[in-house]
């Protein structure tokens, strides 16, 4: 059988695709209850969607409850370091998604393949950082008529979007599942909290217990990765600009401070802001022998390599995914080029905390495909009740149960007029 559009690494990894896509839906029960709604009722029947995700085996079952629910599936890379060849193969040849990525593809083909995924004419574009939503806005406006909305996965992304929203230059409805409780609570916090340290031991082979992690940025990510280095041994060192943050920081018992003032104290340091240049030449310059750099925000401007590139005597190469710079007489190591840690080393989130993303992501297409003509070209996040749904689902596959509310405990809490 001739197999879906595709451009993809090799065809051939498709057999180890399947058994990690198999594996990784193991611990992905509420997409699997979704995916198994979606086949009886087709909600997305019929409808073109291009999916600009990391493709890993987690998207993978993303993708395949997509197309379980009658949609038409396109997907390519959020970005060019984080798909897993694999898996790609396997969505063409067992699943017959159409897949444009392959891993360390250049900028131009990382484009080019967006531009693949836009030819689906999408009626429905899922996002994680909103490239798609940016490409359709600004190259591929003749598509964005047969658009009837967007979801958007990540919080760099939602930021983008709101400020297109803001400047009156969105052209159509996103919701913003990163905005979910059962998202941004579990996938920011604990998600990437163990992935990028997952990323940074496999990139290195370090000891975290007794070194100095300097974390910038205390936002969900932020939290959950101190709150996973400390539990490793790690002595931990937040950086923040938000003052209100930085409290919370050094109340949850970390250290904080300028970076300025961090940089000779660290050994490891992790960006994630999701702000331009956090860390510079001038830091660099300044950090101890052998410290390391990496960063876990979505985009790779974190860290400001051209200036450091330009500040350095040299740069090697000294083991995969590791750049030597030798700057200020010592040496210093950028992993995997800056781009997102735990997708470039790691295998990003695991599937037991992506299964609540995508379940949301899966219920935002559904919400959009019944509701787009209702909706604003605004920034619309889901209503509480998908999030309790989803946690009643989660806490049902881990045996988890919860107490009711009494009827008095139900009058009491809408009555205005009992006091002590
Ligand atoms: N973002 C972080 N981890 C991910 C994963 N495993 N799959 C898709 N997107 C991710």
């Amino acid at each position: 059988m001739a197999l879906v559009k595709h451009d993809i690494k090799d065809i051939k990894l498709a057999k180890e695709g399947k058994q990690k896509i198999e594996w990784a839906e193991r611990n992905m029960p509420v997409l699997r209850s979704i995916r198994e709604r979606f086949v009886k009722e087709k909600p997305l029947k019929g409808l073109n969607m291009a999916c600009c995700l990391h493709v890993t085996t987690e998207t993978a079952n993303l993708a395949r409850t997509l197309k379980a629910g009658g949609a038409n599936v396109a997907v390519c890379a959020s970005n060019p370091l984080s798909t897993q060849d694999y898996t790609a193969a396997s969505l063409v040849k067992d699943y017959g998604i159409s897949v444009f990525a392959i891993n360390g593809e250049n900028n131009k083909t990382y484009y080019k393949h967006i531009h693949q995924a836009l030819d689906f004419k999408p009626q429905i574009t899922m996002d994680d950082g909103a490239d798609l939503v940016s490409v359709l806005h600004s190259e591929r406006k003749e598509l964005i008529e047969t658009v009837l909305a967007g979801t958007e996965e990540t919080t760099t992304g939602v930021i983008r979007l709101r400020a297109m929203e803001k400047d009156n230059a969105l052209r159509f409805a996103v919701v913003a599942v990163n905005d979910s409780k059962t998202k941004h609570f579990f996938d920011n916090r604990y998600g990437t909290g163990q992935s990028t340290l997952d990323g940074v031991i496999r990139a290195t082979n370090m000891l975290i217990s007794g070194s100095t992690v300097v974390v910038a940025g205390y936002g969900w990510c932020g939290r959950g990765l101190a709150m996973r280095a400390q539990g490793l041994g790690a002595k931990v060192i937040v950086t923040e600009v938000d003052n209100v943050k930085a409290l919370e920081a050094a109340m949850d018992g970390f250290q904080v401070m300028p970076m300025s003032k961090a940089v000779p104290i660290g050994d490891v340091f992790i960006t994630v802001t999701g702000n331009l240049n956090v860390i510079r030449a001038e830091h660099a310059k300044k950090m101890k022998d052998g410290a390391i750099i990496a960063n876990s925000g979505h985009f790779n401007a974190e860290i400001d390599i051209p200036g450091i590139t330009k500040a350095a005597k040299s740069k090697t190469n000294v083991r995969p995914m590791i750049e030597e710079y030798k700057i200020g007489g010592k040496r210093i190591m950028i992993l995997a080029d800056g781009r997102l840690i735990n997708l470039a080393a790691a295998e990003g989130h695991p599937a037991m905390v992506m299964d609540m993303s995508f379940a949301n992501q899966a219920l935002a297409s559904e919400f959009v495909a019944k509701s787009y003509a209702k909706l604003e070209n605004k920034v619309y996040t889901l209503p509480d009740k998908v999030d309790q749904e989803i946690a009643k689902i989660k806490l049902k596959s881990m045996g988890i149960g919860v107490d009711k509310l009494t009827k008095e405990q139900k009058v009491y809490l809408n009555s205005w007029t009992m006091g002590t």
